[in-house]
């Protein structure tokens, strides 16, 4: 639809083009001297080389086939170490194609549909070994490297099982119009919801670009702070949240906002947990687990952004005016403690999702509350202990 609207390129987000024909390569890129270096340039593939001598090039496709038969061929490029040590480079080389393509729009050859960018958001920044986003820096407290976006892939699941597999439970009916994911993370609900319902164009934000390449084409990523003024041009019938515990200093007017997005007749829906860890009986009490999760509270409260604030999401909706609001609350336990197959099941995953989260918060216990890097690692290694003992009957409300 934007392609019709604006042309052959077209920029969907900050860090992101559409590329509808081989001639919206040629408008940002020019003529390739692929044939020179031994390439076959045919109309699905172009490769644009920086200088002669260089063995750096950035490889570009027109299409999906192309693509994925030039990562074949450059598959050793793609290994870890290869990336790692390439990141700098390709940071650089990503400036570069962000300045072309702003002379490119400049000169009305590229559209932009995306509000501009401040700073690169490839830019991320490196702390204690992990990586955190670097636009609106410092707002969220979670890392965004491949280790965080696997546990937010893993958590996607765990909450389809919580659900029976639903993506949802608002009753939007099978032809859901304009959609919108906010906090999206690695896009994963975004993508399965617009394969869902093909009559859905979905929106997904967030603040780090960390959402992939080949998605459903009524599906489209964003980088967006969502605590800015919300400037959508679209209304929606369904907007989405979940796991955004933490994300927000005033989570309230994130509910008004939604709220005043909705076209009339639509739905909010909001999934989230909550710390800190709860217990029906004492086994929770005094252990380093209760300890590393009350922590958690505690330096939320510092940072101004709560991790309990799902306890209020039903009152703040009321007082905003949503009609037919409806909260269900469920106890995930941290383990396989409990009895009954679903509850086993869901314990082992949110298990796994605790296990892999514990070195994600040791930058927030450090920077926020003064604790030493070891005295951190310590607490961390009691609290794997807990997490694995099943007499510690420990759940999250979600
Ligand atoms: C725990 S992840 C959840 C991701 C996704 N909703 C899911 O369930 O898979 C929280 C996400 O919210 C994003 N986020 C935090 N603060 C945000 C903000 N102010 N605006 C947009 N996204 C934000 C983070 O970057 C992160 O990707």
């Amino acid at each position: 639809m934007q392609h019709e609207k604006y042309g052959n390129v077209v920029r969907v987000a900050p860090d992101e083009l559409s590329y509808m024909t081989t001639d919206g390569w040629r408008d940002i890129y020019g003529e390739t001297p692929a044939a020179k270096y031994g390439m076959k340039r045919s109309d699905d593939i172009f490769a644009y080389f920086f200088d002669k001598q260089s063995t750096e090039a950035i490889i570009v496709s027109a299409n999906e086939e192309g693509h994925s038969r030039l990562r074949k061929i450059f598959s050793w490029a793609f290994s870890k170490p290869a990336l790692t040590a390439q990141e700098p480079p390709i940071t650089e080389k990503v400036g570069l194609l962000i300045q072309n393509l702003k002379q490119a729009q400049s000169v009305g050859k590229v559209a932009s549909s995306a509000p501009s960018q401040r700073s690169n958001p490839f830019d991320f920044v490196v702390k204690q070994g992990r990586t955190f986003h670097r636009y609106r820096e410092g707002k969220y407290p979670l890392p965004n490297d491949f280790r965080e976006q696997e546990r937010l892939d893993f958590q996607h699941y765990f909450m389809l099982t919580l659900l029976d597999g639903k993506l949802h439970l608002a009753p939007i009916g099978e032809n859901p119009q304009n959609v919108l994911d906010i906090g999206t993370g690695t896009g994963i609900w975004a993508v399965e919801f617009a394969d869902r319902y093909p009559s859905a164009n979905v929106i997904g934000t967030d603040l780090s670009p960390i959402q992939p390449d080949f998605v459903p084409k009524n599906c489209f990523f964003e980088i967006d702070d969502a605590e800015d003024e919300w400037l959508f041009n679209e209304r929606f019938d369904y907007i989405h949240m979940r796991a955004m515990m933490t994300c927000f200093a005033d989570p309230r007017s994130i509910l008004q906002k939604a709220y005043n997005q909705l076209a009339p007749g639509g739905y909010l829906e909001m999934q989230d947990g909550r710390f800190p860890l709860q217990c029906h009986d004492d086994t929770l009490q005094g252990t380093a687990l209760d300890r590393w999760a009350k922590a958690c509270v505690e330096a939320g409260e510092v940072t101004g952004r709560a991790w309990n604030n799902a306890k209020f999401y039903k009152q703040w909706m009321e007082e905003i005016g949503f009609e037919v609001i409806q909260e269900k609350v469920f106890e995930i336990p941290t383990s396989d403690w409990p009895k009954g197959k679903k509850a086993k099941e869901l314990g082992l995953w949110f298990h796994e999702d605790l296990m892999d989260s514990l070195s994600g918060s040791k930058v927030l216990l450090t920077k926020t509350l003064g604790y030493k890097e070891d005295e951190v690692e310590l607490l961390l290694m009691e609290v794997r202990k807990n997490l694995k003992d099943r007499g510690v009957h420990a759940y999250m409300p979600v």
